[in-house]
């Protein structure tokens, strides 16, 4: 059995499920090369025969990545397996992801297809798959709720003909960390062929054990995979959190002895990454990537940590990329000690142009802002990433009045293509008037389905980050825009999803 504990994300497919955490295909390339950064052994970079926009992304990931292997999501049919096969063409080390699900439940109801004729095409798709490439992984869905005896004759039957990596999904959430750990064992116990393939542990977090049987899966069961997202994203309550699961992994060594290829300094610039991306704010409570996750507020608390930090931390906070410099930055720090920060925070820019428009901004924001905090520059290097200078729209200036018993107002001016335009409008509050004033030239038409602002750090000086997602003809997007003003932050996230919805090559269709 291998030391080695196989991790393997699937923020951008299983992940992407989540409502409202649709990506663009850019957006999905820039969270697989952070995925490449933290050495994530394989990405699950989507479902290809979903939609052409997820094609396009895998096909883009696929060809880009090159240290990861990129995976595709299929059902168990021909057709499903040829486009993941097309789409991971360019990849160094493709895999092929095929499920079928197993469960009574699914097979009756949903499928309408007997046990045999599941199995049949469980084995069918496999084979299929391992004419197409060399790694296959197969998934029976439900698998945690399905007859032992029925799984056992399925995995068997497609470890024979071929199937590398066997992956037990508690689909729904339903598992208990023993229970869990046990079925594992029981498989890989009563499955003659079982040592032929790498096992693999799926776990959702409706009852928010996700984790706890996903480690269960690898402690009890012999697991040497363990699929995951970034926080945890997922649908209903999520996935088991990458964060977590490797913290756990390598924090307690001493008991779970496996290696993990992880370089786990670039989990919270991935942390942020997502959140931003997908407008899932983390809570300040999270383990690992939560603000306060490393905070120590009470007094006998910070009195133990300065004496000796192992008294009240046992992970060190910049080991998962909070930087262990505490010296803020502000307008008098030059441009090697933002680019050390970045560094420190394992934010890696492609070029030194961006480098130098990112520290353009810093300063720009230091100007308003007397410290500048770590949070403030992951959301700065984020913003930055997601402006390519060749939007439609783009935030210009803003002037908005509101009193006591008056209608608030606003004006907006944006380009539009370069060209300067200018919105006025009233609203509810001062951010409803500005928003209404960049409709009201716009003429979008579209609904807003989320607004969200969120402190970056913590004092009333700190920037807000404003989350906007819009939904249009049946397309979802987010929007997100930092500044210490909240009503300017509000604008800069309302264009940037006015610009996604706008991109329509971009577009990644909703999964089915
Ligand atoms: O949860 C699940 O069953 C899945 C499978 C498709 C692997 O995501
Ligand atoms: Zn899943």
């Amino acid at each position: 059995m291998s030391d080695k504990l196989i991790i393997f994300d699937t923020t951008l497919r299983d992940g992407e499920q989540s409502p409202g955490a649709s990506m663009t295909r850019d957006e999905k390339l820039r969270i697989a090369r952070q995925l490449e950064r933290l050495k994530v052994d394989v990405i699950e970079a989507g479902f290809a025969a979903s939609s052409n926009g997820d094609f396009e992304a895998v096909q883009l990931i696929a060809q880009n990545i090159k240290d990861s292997t990129i995976c595709s999501l299929s059902r168990a049919n021909d057709r499903d397996i040829s486009r993941a096969a097309e789409a991971l063409k360019g990849a160094n080390r493709a895999r092929i992801h095929t499920f079928i699900a197993t469960s009574p439940l699914h097979m009756e109801k949903k499928l309408r297809m007997s046990p045999d004729q599941v199995a049949e095409q469980a084995k069918q798709a496999v084979r299929f798959a391992r004419n197409l490439v060399d790694d296959v992984e197969f998934s029976p869905e439900d698998g945690y709720r399905s007859d032992v005896d029925f799984l056992c004759r399925v995995l068997e039957s497609v470890i024979a003909e071929g199937a590398t990596t066997i992956n037990v999904p508690d689909t729904v959430g339903y598992a208990i960390p023993e229970l869990y750990g046990n079925f594992i064992k029981t498989l890989r116990e009563r499955i003659p062929n079982s040592d032929k393939a790498v096992w693999s542990v799926h776990c959702h977090n409706d009852l928010g054990m996700a984790v706890a049987n996903s480690l269960a899966g690898v402690k009890i069961g012999g697991a040497r995979q363990v699929e995951c997202t970034i926080n945890g994203l997922g649908e209903r309550a999520g996935n088991c959190s990458l964060e977590e699961v490797v913290m756990a992994i390598k924090t307690r060594r001493d008991y779970f002895g496996l290696d993990l290829g992880i370089d786990t300094r670039h989990i919270l610039a991935a942390s942020r990454m997502v959140s931003q991306t997908t407008g899932f704010v983390v809570q300040p409570n999270k383990a690992v990537v939560g603000a306060n996750a490393f905070a120590h507020a009470s007094g006998i608390h910070q009195d133990g940590v300065l004496k000796a930090r192992d008294t009240y931390e046992i992970m060190r906070a910049e080991d998962v990329g909070w930087s262990a410099n505490k010296i803020v930055l502000g307008k008098l720090s030059g441009r090697n000690a933002f680019k050390q920060r970045l560094q420190e925070l394992g934010v890696q820019m492609e070029s030194e142009s961006d480098i130098n428009a990112a520290f353009a901004r810093f300063k720009e924001l230091a100007d308003r802002k007397s410290e500048i905090f770590d949070e403030d520059i992951l959301a700065l290097v984020s913003e930055e990433n997601v402006q390519h200078g060749n939007e439609q729209y783009a935030f210009v200036s803003l002037s908005q009045h509101s009193e006591t018993g008056e209608r608030p107002q606003a004006s907006v001016v944006f380009s539009v293509d370069g060209k300067e335009v200018r919105g006025s409008s009233d609203g509810n509050g001062p951010v409803d008037a500005s928003l209404k004033a960049i409709e009201s030239h716009v003429k979008s038409g579209a609904e807003m389905v989320l607004y969200s602002v969120n402190a970056i750090s913590g004092s009333t000086e700190s920037q807000g980050e404003v989350t906007v997602r819009l939904q249009n003809s049946g397309r979802v997007v987010n929007g997100v825009g930092a500044d210490p003003d909240i009503v300017v932050a509000s604008a800069k996230a309302y264009l940037s999803a006015l610009n996604k919805l706008q991109s329509k090559a971009d577009h990644v269709a909703a999964q089915g």
